[in-house]
């Protein structure tokens, strides 16, 4: 039996992590993680609007590297630095870049993202940090996020992948110890297999078939010896000591189209992006959530009244029309498709909306002209409130 009582959680992370470096050794069975980290155009659109391609990026915790390998093929030419605090999987990674042949070298280095002296050792001014699957496994991950923020620029940003209040090993965890299996530490015997078929059979939810699952993902996500599976309200307020301001989850948009269709997503009003973000997924929590964030304030909006202090600017995730509208000739319709979410919907704006928003989009990035047509009155500053939660504006 291990000592677990000498033992930190997170050295028994490390060493779980040293066993069974993640997600493989072997190029055979790495796989692509490409689907499960969002596009680039969204970690780009709601992280840094109107930046141009990031030019130095992080990859915080890459286990054996196909985190970064994924961002090296999205941009061959970046300066991409990779860390993390197992040794063996960092000599992985560095094995298998050799027969990755992908563009400029990627840097990867052991280091550990808890650590006091972490953004010294790394030179700081990153524009862009990924770090997918890491947090949830860390106690306090607000040291980590303020270690993140200060190697970060200003306009920098920063995207999560972490668990949520619905992960399975929530409840997973306790059912197989009612079980009699040992949770913390993992084997791969038969009957663990066994009792996840059942699961599975029993949680027909589209989530994915734990049964199948490789031992390595078993042993951090399901047995692991610490999990922070937490709402998107809990990150947001961890995120928030640590100096950042969520500015969009990747369910975001298709959860406020829901809420439009049934003409009633104005109950959440007013709140910015990151605070409407919380309240949806208090009332249907995610098992997962992919969120981007931005230093300090940088991605709110003041929807309460009077001027915006801050610009604004269109995203680029959206096209968008106008068509005749139904309402009068005061009016148009302006209809929106993203196809980087597959979301198409319209609304009814004024002549001046409409002719603000041909501005905006032929400004790209940058402020709007007339963008006192969104800010005047009630109705026009929830527009420009809903449309920053779907991704259509960000402010800068
Ligand atoms: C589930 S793996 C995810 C790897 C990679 N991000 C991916 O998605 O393929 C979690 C990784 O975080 C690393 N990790 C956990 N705590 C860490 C810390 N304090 N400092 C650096 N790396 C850490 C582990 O060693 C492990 O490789």
């Amino acid at each position: 039996m291990p000592d677990h009582s000498t033992v930190t959680s997170e050295e028994r992370t490390k060493r779980s992590y040293e066993r069974r470096p993640y997600p493989a050794t072997d190029r055979g069975r790495l796989g692509d993680q490409g689907a499960s980290l969002p596009p680039l155009k969204w970690m780009q659109a709601i992280g840094r609007p109107g930046r141009g391609a990031p030019q130095r990026v992080l990859i915080a915790g890459c286990g054996t590297g196909v985190e970064a390998f994924v961002m090296r093929r999205r941009l061959p030419t970046a300066e991409i630095v990779a860390v993390d605090f197992s040794p063996r999987s960092i000599a992985v990674a560095r094995r298998l870049q050799r027969t990755e042949n992908a563009g400029r070298p990627i840097t990867f280095a052991v280091a550990d993202l808890t650590e006091e002296a972490f953004a010294q050792g790394l030179g700081g001014a990153f524009d862009l940090i990924t770090c997918h699957g890491v947090l949830s496994y860390i106690p306090r991950p607000e040291r980590v996020l303020k270690n993140l923020a200060a190697c970060t620029q200003r306009d920098g940003a920063l995207y999560l992948g972490v668990n949520g209040e619905a992960h399975p090993a929530t409840r997973l965890r306790p059912w197989l110890a009612s079980l009699g299996l040992a949770v913390d530490e993992l084997r791969d015997e038969r009957r663990l297999r066994e009792l996840l078929g059942l699961w599975d059979a029993l949680n027909d939810d589209g989530g994915g078939e734990l049964a199948s699952m490789s031992a390595t993902y078993l042993g951090g996500d399901v047995c692991g010896p610490h999990f922070n599976n937490w709402s998107v309200a809990q990150w947001r307020s961890k995120a928030h000591r640590g100096g950042w301001e969520l500015a969009g989850t990747d369910v975001l948009p298709m959860a406020l189209q829901l809420a439009m269709e049934r003409a009633n997503q104005s109950v959440l009003f007013p709140a910015g992006a990151g605070l409407v973000a919380a309240r949806l997924d208090a009332a249907r929590p995610a098992g997962f959530h992919r969120m981007m964030l931005r230093r300090g304030k940088a991605g709110a909006l003041d929807v309460t009244g009077g001027a915006t202090a801050r610009s604004w600017g269109w995203t680029g995730l959206y096209a968008v029309r106008f068509a005749k509208s139904s309402v009068g000739k005061n009016n148009e319709t302006a209809v929106f498709s993203c196809p980087t979410f597959h979301l198409r919907w319209s609304c009814e704006v004024t002549k001046a909306q409409a002719n603000a928003l041909r501005g905006l989009v032929a400004a790209g990035g940058d402020a709007p002209q007339g963008r006192h047509a969104w800010e005047r009155d009630d109705a026009s500053r929830r527009l420009l409130w809903l449309w920053t939660a779907l991704g259509v504006v960000a402010v800068k």
